[in-house]
């Protein structure tokens, strides 16, 4: 069935399931592979997988299967895994050229945190603040730790920063201006935290925000301009909030989302207008 075939979609359940499903790219996953460090691709390539092709490092988790058989768009986020995985290509650091793919290009960042390039990951170390960082940080990890609050203009420096991860912390209070100065970020992962709200202005700098992962939430409402400005996003998770109400035209800007999750919820019924200008091609409810 297609989205507008049926005007007031009616659920009896709390818990639906709506699916733009393009390509499943897995969430979980880690940053630098194990097979990165033993295969011979030369350096700024990658494998795809246990395959002998080697890809630009460009095309790695950019959304689009590249390799013939995706595993350039597999474990495409940080998850369990990376900091593990971060500490043990730092350990095996003993060529030349492993040792110029571990040093640290940045001048700030905290002791408690680990280092790769432009790459930071501040793992499980108890923060309860963003620390400051050389401005040209690329990647930042902070996932699990206990930061409550992001106060406005908190990653302002950072305009080169493509991923933030600060899943699996305790945010309740995102002020509005918090990710606004984010001009490259492409990712921004918020799952499991507190967040019950979310400032209809606060993603308006994301303008190249191609994943937003906010599942595990307690979020109540969806501000229908909130997504305005993120025209480019992809993927868009919202499992496992409070949402009752999807208004009219929420998703409206979003034509290029190819997946959308939605599901545990409380979502009883949405307003007919809710695919409109989503890809027909995508929809599979
Ligand atoms: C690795 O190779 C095996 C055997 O050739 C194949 O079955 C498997 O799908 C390959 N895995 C990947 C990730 O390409
Ligand atoms: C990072 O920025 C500083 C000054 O802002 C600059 O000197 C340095 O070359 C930059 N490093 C990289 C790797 O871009
Ligand atoms: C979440 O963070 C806590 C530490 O704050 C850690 O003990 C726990 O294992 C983390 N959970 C997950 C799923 O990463
Ligand atoms: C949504 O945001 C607009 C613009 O900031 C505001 O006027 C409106 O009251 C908000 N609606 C809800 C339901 O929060
Ligand atoms: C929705 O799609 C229509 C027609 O394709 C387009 O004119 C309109 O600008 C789109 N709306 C938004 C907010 O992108
Ligand atoms: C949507 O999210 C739910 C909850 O995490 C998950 O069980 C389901 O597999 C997801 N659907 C897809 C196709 O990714």
């Amino acid at each position: 069935m297609s989205a507008g075939t049926h005007p007031s979609l009616r659920m009896d359940v709390p818990i639906i399931i709506l699916l733009i499903h393009l390509t499943h790219t897995e969430i979980r996953g880690l940053l630098f592979s194990r097979a990165e460090t033993e295969t011979g691709c030369s350096l700024g390539h990658f494998p795809c997988g246990n395959m002998t092709e080697c890809l630009p490092q460009a095309l790695q988790c950019n959304g689009h299967k590249d390799c013939p058989n995706g595993a350039d768009e597999r474990r495409c986020g940080d998850n369990v895994g990376w900091a593990d995985l971060f500490g043990e290509t730092l350990q095996n650091s003993n060529t030349v050229d492993q040792y110029f793919l571990n040093e640290c290009f940045l001048q700030e960042y905290p002791e408690s945190c680990d280092c790769i390039q432009t790459d930071v990951a501040c793992v499980e170390v108890n923060l309860q603040e963003v620390p400051r960082l050389s401005p040209n940080i690329t990647w930042l990890s902070l996932r699990s730790n206990q930061i409550r609050v992001l106060s406005d203009s908190v990653f302002s420096e950072y305009s080169a920063l493509e991923r933030l991860f600060l899943q699996n912390n305790s945010l309740q209070l995102i002020s509005k201006d918090a990710f606004s100065g984010l001009h490259s970020l492409k990712r921004l992962f918020l799952s499991e935290n507190l967040i019950s709200s979310l400032s209809p202005g606060v993603f308006k700098d994301l303008h190249q925000l191609e994943w937003l992962d906010l599942e595990g939430n307690q979020i109540q409402t969806l501000n229908y301009s909130i997504l305005k400005s993120c025209s480019k996003l992809e993927v868009l998770l919202l499992m496992d909030n409070q949402i009752r109400r999807v208004p009219e035209n929420t998703f409206q800007s979003l034509w290029k989302l190819a997946e959308l999750n939605l599901s545990t919820n409380r979502i009883k019924e949405l307003p007919k207008n809710t695919f409109k200008n989503l890809s027909k091609s995508l929809l599979k409810l």
